[in-house]
């Protein structure tokens, strides 16, 4: 297909991928003319040591004003940047470039009259309406870091990013809808602020959305805080409107926490100028998108994804982004995809596995399809969780557009492997993320460090270092966290954690995590910070989580536990009480409701837990038993008590009928 005008000429794939190995340099350079720099970098990268590297050190700009102004100085202002669809609220709003441009320099001067400065943090706590991407970009305007934290998360969650991030402003809602209930966020805020310890928290001021749909507003908490809670209205309201602050490249731009193996999340640090340049590289080539097209990317501000493809991206790139705030299915029916394409007349679709298979599952032969006029589509791209080769045919015959199955995580910042339909199209696999993208030189190693890539063979994945512009700079407040985490293992290579091996073709299939990070629709999970919360009920005496396979949302966290000795409680008891606790210690979005009671958990000689082997049996998948295990035994008694799980309800701490 394409033609790659960056390289002015109708390009393929493996010479563009070759030239950004060659001559890195000059490439990214070429690439960062996309972008209007304060002071124009005159080098690319910047090594200090194998550790540490930094893109376009040299070079200033503002992300924002990318984003927004620029395109409103070159005659687009009254281009829509951001659609705004509630299928929780039956509402839908369009913002210009200019209006979005206006309503972000009103807030970063809101942010600013209550002392913001460039380098500072600011924590977003917001559902998916256009206030989080305006907060978003208004730090952004004023060089202020953000860092939102998704809102199915709970107050202790929230009160960890606090204490890592330490905002001098959070910026919140009253709240997000659910199917069938509202989200109350002021109480979580509140209570995070509390387990901070208030004001010693650091933080200044909370900033209040106040939605109609959701009961709560700053003034029900400006009395008994010594904290200001302020409304967001009033505030924007008396607020000078602020002028983007140049920034340079290697600043951070935001912090965004993901689940690691413990239950510390890690704060990834993404730069300024790197992000701007490879996301600017990436829509055109990657997506073939740019001025005059639309994306729908149905995912979260709170995940790398919303902030690459919902607000950055597609801003950067000129085009109109979707912002949708509803499900895949039961808001109201399976067809809410096709009926927010078919209105956006958008050209691109992006989303997790899990929503096609909820789709699919609840509407197997697409009838709510013919409902819509889905001719603007070209491609639906896939990512966040390995995409089933059954849910691939069965999308791709119904829809009869290009599948991207996409493979990258929030530390990249944007896909390691893709099919660059913007370059060329290459011939597409079920199973496969397809290729690995300009700048990813990605290799399999084995335990030692070696490399080992060859067709078929199954390894670690590993990219050698250094990564390209946009991936993350480091872990927020620990350097040697992030050396420690990714660039210890295999030296010269960042460990990507997962686990897979490339074809004949070069086309590479990734098959699952190495580590305790599980995936649960498309929601990266720690199996580390889930033990730590069953740990905490005092009838637990030892316990494990794996991730097993899911029918729908591709893994689940399934709850493995013994009782401390003299203890009497029914294991459905147990359960119920866990599965609150979970959602009151992580959130909701963890989906934790089955537990087993074990007698004993299988071991090593050694107290290791057979973690693996547990996930194979629960699987169905054949298994082996290390040789150094406990006692042959407790594997039999494992597999008896995989009859007697108990898969517990929900239960919701605040429910409001709609
Ligand atoms: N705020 C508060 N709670 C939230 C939330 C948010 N932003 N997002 C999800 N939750 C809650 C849900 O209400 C649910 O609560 P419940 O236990 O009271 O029912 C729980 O977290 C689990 O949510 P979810 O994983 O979304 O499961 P579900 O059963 O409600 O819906 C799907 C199933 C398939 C429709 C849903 O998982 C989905 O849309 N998946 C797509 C995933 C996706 O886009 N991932 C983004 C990663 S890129
Ligand atoms: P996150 O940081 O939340 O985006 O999660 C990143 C992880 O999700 C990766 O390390 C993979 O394990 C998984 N993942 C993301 N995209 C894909 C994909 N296309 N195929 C398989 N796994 C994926």
């Amino acid at each position: 297909m394409t033609l790659s005008t960056e390289h002015g000429k109708v390009a393929r794939y493996s010479d563009v991928w070759r030239d950004s190995q060659s001559d890195p340099e000059g490439f990214w350079l070429k690439a960062a003319e996309r972008i209007d720099w304060v002071a124009k970098p005159q080098t690319a990268l910047t090594q200090r040591s194998d550790t540490d590297w930094r893109w376009f050190a040299d070079g200033t700009l503002n992300v924002s004003a990318n984003a927004l102004d620029r395109h409103v100085a070159a005659g687009r202002g009254d281009t829509t940047a951001l659609i705004y669809d509630s299928a929780m609220t039956g509402t839908t709003a369009r913002l210009s470039y200019r209006e979005l441009r206006d309503r972000v320099a009103a807030f970063a001067g809101a942010l600013r009259g209550l002392g913001v400065e460039a380098g500072d943090r600011v924590l977003v706590y917001c559902p998916m309406t256009p206030e989080a991407v305006i907060a978003m970009l208004a730090c952004a305007r004023i060089g202020a870091i953000h860092s939102v934290v998704f809102g199915g998360f709970a107050a202790n969650e929230l009160a960890m990013r606090i204490r890592d991030a330490q905002p001098r402003v959070i910026v919140t809602a009253s709240g997000g809808l659910e199917p069938g209930r509202a989200v109350e966020y002021l109480p979580l805020v509140s209570r995070a602020l509390e387990i901070c310890g208030g004001a010693a928290s650091g933080v200044e001021a909370v900033v209040v959305r106040d939605r109609e749909a959701v009961p709560g507003s700053a003034a029900d908490y400006a009395a008994d805080s010594e904290i200001p809670w302020l409304d967001w209205d009033e505030l924007v309201a008396d607020a000078e409107p602020a002028d983007p602050v140049p920034m340079r490249a290697d600043d951070p731009l935001y912090i965004l926490y993901t689940s690691g193996t413990t239950g510390s999340p890690k704060g990834i640090v993404r730069d300024s100028g790197g992000y701007a340049v490879a996301l600017s590289w990436v829509m055109q080539h990657v997506y073939d998108f740019g001025v005059g097209d639309t994306i729908f990317t149905a995912s979260d501000v709170g995940w790398v994804v919303g902030h690459s493809f919902i607000v950055y991206g597609p801003l950067l790139a000129g085009g109109t982004t979707v912002l949708y705030e509803g499900k895949p299915v039961g808001t109201p029916d399976p067809g809410a995809f096709w009926r927010v394409l078919a209105e956006t007349g958008a050209k691109v679709l992006s989303t997790a596995p899990t929503a096609l298979r909820a789709i699919r599952r609840e509407d197997p032969e697409l009838t709510e399809l013919r409902k819509y006029d889905l001719s603007r589509l070209q491609a639906v791209y896939l990512a966040g969780e390995r995409m089933d080769p059954e849910t691939w045919h069965w999308v791709r015959d119904g829809l009869g557009v290009e599948i991207v199955d996409h493979w990258w995580q929030t530390e990249t910042g944007w896909p390691i492997c893709a099919n660059p339909l913007g370059i060329e199209t290459l011939e597409a696999k079920a199973g496969s993320t397809t290729v690995p993208m300009p700048g990813f030189d990605v290799r399999i190693v084995d335990s030692a460090g070696a490399d080992i890539t060859a067709p078929g063979v199954e390894g670690n994945i590993g990219i050698r270092t250094p990564l390209p512009p946009g991936a993350m700079l480091e872990i927020w407040g620990s350097r040697q966290r992030f050396i420690d985490s990714y660039l210890t293992a295999f030296p010269g290579y960042y460990a990507t954690g997962d686990a897979g091996h490339f074809d004949e073709d070069g086309h590479l299939f990734v098959m699952g995590r190495t580590d305790d990070v599980i995936n649960v629709a498309g929601h990266r999970l720690s199996t580390g910070s889930l033990e730590e919360v069953l740990l905490l009920h005092p009838a637990i005496a030892e316990c494990a989580v794996i991730g097993a396979h899911d029918e729908l949302k591709g893994q689940r966290a399934a709850g493995f536990v013994t009782v401390k000795h003299g203890v009497r409680v029914t294991a459905e008891d147990l359960a119920a009480e866990l599965v609150r606790l979970v959602r009151e210690h992580i959130g909701p979005v963890a989906a934790f409701r089955d537990v087993t009671v074990l007698n004993r958990l299988p071991k090593t000689r050694s107290g290791k837990i057979l973690r693996k082997t547990m996930r194979q049996i629960v699987d169905g998948e054949p298994y082996t038993v290390p040789a150094t295990i406990e006692d042959t035994g407790v594997v039999d008694d494992f597999i008896d008590a995989l009859a007697t799980t108990v898969t517990a309800p929900p239960t919701r701490a605040v429910t409001i009928p709609r």
